[in-house]
């Protein structure tokens, strides 16, 4: 199974997140084989967008989510709140919330616990910045960020788990980390949920974010190590992420036909 994310981070009025649910719903369109396809609307347009996805191939996620089910959390949105408007997974510990808003990994733990207590599947976001790479610790620094959301969690069987590795040096830059760069970060995030946490492999999935691309989307999602695409800037542009559906749609086909 493949997956392609669509986080539209801070963008699109109402009538233009419509209007792009309307496109990619056009997109797969006559397609025998296509990818699991979550979109991340902003909150504002949830509602809406839950409307149109009801009943077609397309899920619905939030960019952020809790920490708990409700309460007195100004300014956050409950997990109760996002089942009720028809999500089915939330991102958690985005870099943009990390660095920009100060969630730090106690933050996304608690964010996490609440999650992995309801009924939306998690795609947990980890990655390093620049200077870790080239201090060649980029692979201790996700480590750590995994071993602290996942301290002490209670993992629901029949749970799906997703973690996308988005390296911060190519998030919006243009510059997408290279496959075997992502390969040998997922095989290291998937054998910590496989073996450190014991996840069954068939709900454990590993996406890639970053400068993901038309041009660049089949290249990535050719490689068995990577199950999916957590696409920023590109899933805002209704022909650009078309073609990136399209690109899974050309790697499952090719699967299934071997
Ligand atoms: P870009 O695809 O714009 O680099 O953003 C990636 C991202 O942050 C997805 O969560």
């Amino acid at each position: 199974m493949k997956y392609v994310v669509a986080n539209w981070k801070m963008n699109l009025s109402v009538r233009e997140s419509i209007a792009l649910v309307r496109s990619i719903l056009r997109s797969v369109q006559g397609r025998k084989h296509f990818p699991g396809i979550v979109i991340c609307p902003s909150a504002t347009a949830l509602a809406e967008a839950h409307k149109l996805v009801t009943r077609t191939h397309l899920a619905l996620g939030a960019q952020n989510a809790g920490p708990d089910r409700a309460g007195a959390f100004t300014g956050e949105i409950g997990i109760a709140q996002l089942e009720d408007l028809g999500c089915q997974y939330a991102i958690l510990g985005h870099s943009e919330r990390r660095l920009k808003f100060g969630e730090d990994d106690a933050v996304v733990h608690d964010r996490l616990t609440a999650v992995l207590a309801s009924n939306l599947t998690p795609i947990l976001c980890v990655g390093e910045p620049m200077e870790v790479r080239q201090a060649e610790q980029a692979e201790e620094y996700v480590l750590r960020q995994l071993k602290q959301a996942f301290a002490n969690q209670k993992l629901p069987r029949g749970k799906s788990f997703m973690v996308a590795y988005e390296p911060v040096w190519a998030i919006g830059s243009g510059q997408p980390a290279s496959p075997e760069q992502i390969v040998a970060m997922h095989k290291l995030i998937r054998e910590y949920l496989l073996h450190e946490l014991k996840l069954p492999t068939d709900h454990c999935f590993v996406l890639y974010g970053g400068s993901v691309a038309a041009k660049n989307a089949y290249q990535f999602l050719r490689e068995p190590e990577i199950d999916g695409l957590l696409v920023g800037g590109a899933s805002i542009k209704a022909n650009e992420f078309a073609q990136i559906i399209g690109a899974a749609c050309d790697v499952i086909e090719a699967q299934a036909s071997v």
